[in-house]
């Protein structure tokens, strides 16, 4: 009751790989001494009846009596059995898969390879990916939709919903550029003004659905409805904010950006404007003054 707790055999995974291999050799051998036992006895019984016992004497094909050709087909049998055991399973068994397999591999491998460089190819980057489904999406692009923006050397663009600069000039090329024309934002943008812009058709985006808004200004539920009111103006602006301009790049033709050459506290940023896919048409530097306290400079970008 109190005895030695009895501790269990403690066998690796590899021997028992090797044990249970073991024993299927010696089951596979067994048999085929049993075939090969039954086989002489069975051969012997059959030759007896039919030569010694004259069973079925006239029985006789290709001039040979019937006792030898059964005898003949079964050795054929056995003959295969003792080859599968000896011959096939020693040398097609796993470990010769797994070699077979490992050189089909690498021959796949190599001609792969060879592909390659005959078509000069490369396997695309998760970067080159991006940017071939940014190229894609140029399709969509929207007639002359430009995109006004200005940011700080690290993309800054605002902070608490206001802007983190005072820059005139900029305003007043912001002015010059979007008056007479439809500016779409999202709404904390339009939240971040105090009154709507003169002489431009505001298009505000939000998710809500009864948004009030003063007389004159267009509420809608996507960028893709923006769209729709867009359509006879020559010339439609997106002025931001961080999420609109994010969702509205893909369809813009042009981009420009006032680039403040200074870092900024910031809690909306401009996305990155990606090389392959944008070209710099238009460079104009100002520089600080009065007016301006940070250096800056008025960029334009086309798409390519
Ligand atoms: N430096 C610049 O040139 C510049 C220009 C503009 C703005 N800014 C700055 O950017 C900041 C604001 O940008 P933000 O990113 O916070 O906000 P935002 O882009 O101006 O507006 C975001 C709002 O737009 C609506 N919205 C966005 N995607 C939508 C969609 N797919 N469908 C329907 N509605 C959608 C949502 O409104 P609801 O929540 O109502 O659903 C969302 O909260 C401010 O700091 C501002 O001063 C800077």
């Amino acid at each position: 009751m109190f005895g030695k707790k009895k501790t269990s055999p403690q066998i690796d995974q590899e021997q028992l790989e090797l044990i249970k291999k073991a024993q299927k050799r010696i089951a596979q051998k067994k048999r085929l001494y049993a075939h090969f036992v039954l086989f002489l006895v069975g051969a012997a019984f059959l030759l007896a009846l039919n030569l010694v016992f004259k069973f079925g004497e006239d029985q006789r094909y290709l001039d040979l009596d019937w006792s030898v050709i059964v005898v003949l087909i079964w050795f054929f049998f056995l003959a295969y059995h003792f080859i599968s055991v000896f011959i096939v399973n020693k040398f097609i068994n796993k470990d010769w898969e797994a070699k077979q397999l490992a050189k089909l591999v690498e021959k796949q491998k190599q001609a792969i390879e060879k592909i390659k460089t005959k078509n000069n190819l490369q396997i695309p980057t998760p970067k080159e990916i991006e940017t071939l489904e940014n190229t894609s999406k140029k399709i969509d692009t929207i007639s002359n939709l430009t995109i006004i923006v200005a940011a700080g050397e690290k993309n800054e663009i605002g902070k608490n919903n206001d802007l983190i600069w005072h820059l005139k000039d900029d305003l007043k090329r912001f002015k010059a550029l979007t008056s007479g024309h439809h500016i779409i934002m999202g709404r904390k943008t339009f939240e971040s003004f105090p009154k709507p812009l003169p002489n431009r058709t505001h298009i505000v985006i939000t998710r809500q659905k009864n948004y009030i808004v003063p007389e004159g200004v267009v509420v809608v539920n996507s960028l893709e409805e923006a769209f729709k009111f867009i359509k006879n103006d020559n010339q439609p602006f997106i002025i931001g904010g961080g999420e609109i301009y994010k969702q509205a790049l893909p369809y813009a033709e042009k981009i420009e950006l006032t680039r403040v050459h200074d870092t900024f506290d910031a809690d909306t940023f401009f996305p990155v404007i990606d090389a392959d896919n944008w070209r710099e048409i238009k460079n104009v530097f100002h520089t600080t003054d009065d007016n301006h306290e940070h250096e800056f400079s008025f960029l334009t970008f086309e798409r390519i």
